[in-house]
């Protein structure tokens, strides 16, 4: 397969973590012969202070030519605490998702049998934890207009705004995935209080109606917040507005012990954006200790969801899988020996391009 891939690394720890997928990425070419055309470009804070933009018109052109968008993080703590800032990082963000109309962000949480130790959970409530969040990602309070303050400044306001059409087309992406798993999604909205959630429960009630082999629940936000605590074995496919999607989903990605560990892809019509969920940790940026598997599992995702390699993603799996049953972990993932992020990016990547199936262990 020949193919391009537009690289945007981003700020903080993403260009470290991005580097250590692209390792991977490098391994799968020569052991499958791909030939993956990378093309860089800039993004978040980092773009700012070169451009003033934080998605400059060139960054965007890159990502539409590509078959896929392999992204890092952005964030910059300059702009944390500068509320009067004109133009943020995240802005960067928000404005690829609406421009490249990545309107659902698809988020797996799976358990590691070796890592239930670090949860901050029970472990037989994390065991056999799997589900995937499916969150509305192009509308709702992200976009929804009016927005602003009044004249005097004295009040502000945003707007929660969705269409049938809005909820539809990430319902059949949720609805999809849960035919190729446990066959159950979960709604979650607040269809007490707002009207958007009672026009989201009603639109996906109706089309649920179309696929009975799949089940169906509906779920306030809130209770849902504390059923991902009690119960998360219960999830299979959870579908959500954006605004709930964000904040359950940085709540369900510490379940599992490591906000390290998570994968995520950004799904649009005819192109999607892959990236680590953590964000771009700026404390310890450029220090060689984050964990690169979130990075290195988009990689995956990558490779399965828009270029249909579904081999090669699983071999990048089986490789992460590998380096935790060897011990090769992050200081987030372990009380003793820690290795750096390009080592266990170098791990992953040698794991990849070995020839024996991998999770096999050489007899000793
Ligand atoms: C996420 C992030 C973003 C969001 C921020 C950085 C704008 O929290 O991807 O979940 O709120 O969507
Ligand atoms: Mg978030």
């Amino acid at each position: 397969m020949n193919a391009t891939i537009a690289v945007l690394a981003g700020d903080g720890i993403g260009p470290e973590v991005t580097e250590q997928a692209i390792k991977s990425l490098k391994s799968i070419e020569r052991r499958f012969h791909h030939q993956f055309h990378l093309k860089h470009g800039l993004v978040g804070a980092a773009a700012i202070d070169a451009t003033g933009n934080p998605f400059p018109d060139e960054s965007r052109e890159l990502c539409q030519n590509a078959d896929a968008i392999l992204f890092g993080a952005i964030g910059h703590p300059k702009y944390d605490n500068d509320p009067k800032a004109k133009v943020r990082p995240e802005q960067g963000l928000l404005a690829m998702r609406k421009q490249l109309g990545l309107f659902a962000n698809v988020r797996p949480v799976k358990s590691y049998q070796q890592l239930l130790h670090i949860s901050p959970l029970k472990s037989e409530r994390v065991e056999n934890v799997d589900f995937v969040v499916f969150r509305e990602l192009t509308g709702g309070i992200y976009f929804g207009e009016p927005r602003g303050r009044s004249e005097d400044g004295s009040k502000a306001f945003d707007s929660c705004v969705y269409s049938k059409e809005e909820i539809i087309r990430v319902t059949e992406l949720a609805f999809q995935a849960a035919a190729g798993r446990r066959k159950k999604v979960t709604l979650v909205d607040k269809a007490n209080v707002l009207a958007t959630s009672r026009l989201w429960r009603e639109t996906v009630t109706d089309y649920a109606r179309e696929f009975p082999e799949i089940t169906l629940d509906c779920m306030f936000v809130d209770n849902a917040a504390m059923q991902l605590i009690q119960n998360p074995g219960r999830f299979d496919v959870i579908l959500t507005e954006n605004m709930f999607g964000d904040i359950i989903t940085d709540e369900a990605s510490v379940i599992t012990g490591s906000l390290g560990m998570l994968p995520s892809a950004s799904v649009g019509t005819d192109l999607s954006l892959f990236e680590p969920i953590h964000g771009s940790y700026p404390e310890v940026a450029g220090m060689n200790r984050a964990n690169p598997m979130a990075a290195i599992l988009s990689l995956a995702m990558m490779l399965e969801y828009s270029l249909s390699l579904n081999e090669e993603a699983q071999c990048i799996r089986d490789a992460v899988e590998s380096c935790i049953s060897e011990g090769i972990l992050t200081e987030d993932l372990t009380d003793g020996k820690a290795y750096g992020t390009s080592e266990v990016g170098e791990a992953i990547s040698e794991f990849v391009s070995a020839s024996r199936p991998v999770n096999s262990k050489s007899p000793s």
